[in-house]
């Protein structure tokens, strides 16, 4: 229970925090003016109906609120009845005017909460190291900056009123007080023992119902992205009937709980009135049987029967909001903790100024995934202007390396060196600056061509021809309507593989990089088109270094050094010919793609 209570106050205080001081009291302020409005709109009711239908009441209602003004007692009925009809009818315009212009200010805010709390957990997720996105699938990120930050506002919101509701319970309650503590101290009572029912029996389900829907809606997510991932494979193996399936039984779990929600939200309102009103018939029978003159006890009963039906609604909102509070609780905890966690994996980039004129050294660099070492003992160099290659059997850690040197990981020993000076690619904006990366998987965004080249609105079209025409895509481009600017589809969908993979290699060059990293980014092409491609990457070989990882051996042929991975460690390193003689591995390599070269040939 203390666990909980704290970490209620916990869910209520980053609320409160992130809305803001000035924000938290606006909002206060706009919900309790509007149920001050509401109150005042019931409040003058009953009295003004009593004028219109009781000509001498308006004179007791005068001299009730203490006015003697002899003009308006002068007046006739008619003519009162029509001043109150038009006063009202004022009334209730400005009430409806003001009502309005706050319901604005409070959607507004709360809208406005939901938007800054999304771009909060969108930035945090853009400043996160990538070991966290290893953690975190990416569906229930999307999932909980979309969806839990709503649950955020639908919180804030009932905190709001369950304050509002509740002050003005008391004052109710207080005045109530005044003129029948007896009736005062029931309602109390009874206040207190229908929230404790309402709280064993309904509200306390909610917070197990929220956790619930929370995970539900986890799933829902990956289960969209997974669709979305594999559509060709499903479409391809016929596996229709089986995610139409799993997203059948997921979408009635979803139902179960929304509906029980729904229910457990409309119970309180609906129990509170209930008991307000049995209250009242208990209280009416008691009076019948013990009471010794109805005309002591009518009176009572009827201010009674009035304040039970305000405070009923009132309690009933509070409850309902108690509910929401409970219910929408989890979403939010679950939103602070992946917020922590993105804190906590933040990372920060440093302008280091370097400058690569000579060298960039790896030395006795080594990489675990937990308990499980993948790179061991790494001691690689890049030259400026050379080309280096690293080969080795799937697995070996070629991608890891890569991952290292672009710092996209952080090497867990052994250190960088950038023309001599110490430095960490992990937190270095310089290394970001140099590094042109074509990956091994190409990812396409929904846009032109021009965009996924340049990733700028408003990109250098020059440049961009100038990169498409070095990537070998020059003829493919101009055969196409829309030139540079037609559309890709999602990830590229409407391109080959190839094409895709030479968009990436674009992309790489349009940044102008002082390194170009190719992980297995040839992979897709035909081997003329690689050598074209090699050959043009090779003429700008006297402003970019280039390193290259690939399968295919005829790749990292011309290269300046290749080095040998395997099991994490780089083997032997040399030219190709220095290779063939001293490494056992790359002899068997190449011996192996020579016979499947001879191999294509004869076929
Ligand atoms: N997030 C991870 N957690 C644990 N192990 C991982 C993770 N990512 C990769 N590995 C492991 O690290 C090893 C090296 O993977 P890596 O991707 O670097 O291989 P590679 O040499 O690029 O292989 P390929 O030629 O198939 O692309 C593999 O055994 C892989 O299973
Ligand atoms: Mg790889």
């Amino acid at each position: 229970m203390n666990s909980q209570k704290r970490f209620n106050n916990e869910t209520t205080r980053f609320l409160l925090q992130k809305i803001g001081h000035r924000n938290v009291f606006l909002l206060f302020a706009t919900v309790f003016v509007m149920s001050l409005l509401d109150l005042a709109g019931i409040a003058i009711i009953f009295p003004s109906l009593q004028v219109v239908t009781q000509p001498d009441a308006a004179e007791k209602i005068l001299a009730v609120i203490g006015v003697t003004s002899t003009a308006l007692l002068e007046l006739t009925h008619r003519q009162l009845s029509v001043a109150l009809g038009v006063g009202l009818a004022l009334f209730y315009m400005v009430k409806t005017f003001f009502q309005t212009a706050l319901t604005k200010t409070q959607s507004r805010l709360l809208a406005r909460f939901t938007a800054d709390l999304t771009n909060d957990i969108v930035s945090h997720v853009l400043n996160a190291r990538y070991s966290t996105f290893q953690e975190t699938p990416v569906s229930q990120i999307a999932g909980t900056a979309n969806s839990n930050t709503v649950h955020a506002s639908l919180v804030l919101n009932a905190l709001m009123q369950i304050g509002n509701e509740s002050l003005l319970l008391i004052f109710l309650l207080f005045g109530f007080f005044i003129f029948q503590p007896f009736l005062a101290l029931g309602a109390l009572v009874l206040s207190l023992l229908t929230g404790y029912f309402l709280y064993v029996t309904v509200i306390r389900r909610s917070s197990k119902l929220g956790t619930a829907q929370n995970h539900i809606e986890n799933i829902r997510y990956r289960l969209l992205f997974s669709i979305a991932y594999a559509i060709r494979d499903i479409k391809i193996m016929g596996l229709d009937g089986l995610f139409s399936a799993r997203n059948n039984r997921v979408s009635h779990d979803y139902a179960e709980l929304a509906w029980r929600y729904n229910l457990n939200n409309a119970l309180p309102r609906l129990l509170t009135e209930l008991f307000a009103l049995l209250a009242i018939v208990a209280a009416s029978l008691a009076i019948v049987f013990f009471a010794s003159s109805f005309d002591k006890a009518g009176p009572l009963l009827g201010v009674a029967a009035v304040a039970a039906l305000r405070v009923a609604p009132a309690l009933g909102r509070i409850f309902s909001a108690v509910n929401t509070f409970k219910f929408s609780r989890p979403f939010v905890n679950r939103l602070i903790d992946l917020r922590t966690s993105l804190a906590n994996a933040a990372v920060s980039r440093q302008d280091d100024n370097l400058s690569f004129n000579h060298s960039i050294e790896l030395k006795n660099v080594g990489f675990r995934y937990g308990d499980t070492q993948i790179l061991n003992n790494v001691c690689i160099e890049l030259k400026r202007g050379e080309s280096i290659g690293i080969v080795g059997s799937s697995g070996a850690g070629k991608t890891t390396l890569l991952d290292l040197f672009t710092g996209l990981q952080q090497t867990t020993e052994g250190r960088f060196l950038c023309d001599g000076v110490i430095f960490d690619p992990f937190t270095s904006r310089s290394m970001q600056k140099f590094i042109g990366y074509v990956p091994q998987t190409i990812t396409l965004l929904d846009d032109t061509i021009a965009f996924n080249v340049s990733f700028e609105e408003t990109p250098d079209y020059e440049r961009v021809m100038r990169v498409l025409k070095i990537a070998n895509l020059e003829n493919f481009i101009a055969s196409l309507p829309d030139g540079i600017e037609t559309q890709v589809g999602e990830n590229g969908i409407k391109l080959s593989g190839g094409q895709r993979q030479r968009i990436g290699i674009a992309r790489a060059l349009y940044r102008n990089p002082k390194i170009l990293v190719f992980d297995e980014a040839t992979s897709s092409l035909d081997t003329l088109t690689e050598a074209e491609l090699t050959l043009e990457i090779e003429k700008l070989r006297s402003q970019t270094s280039v390193v290259i990882v690939a399968h295919r051996l005829s790749t990292v042929i011309a290269c300046d050094r290749i080095y040998v991975l395997s099991d994490g460690k780089i083997e032997s390193s040399g030219t190709h010919s220095e290779l063939l003689l001293t490494s056992e591995t790359y002899k068997k390599l190449y011996a192996s793609q020579q016979g499947m070269e001879h191999d294509k040939e004869i076929s």
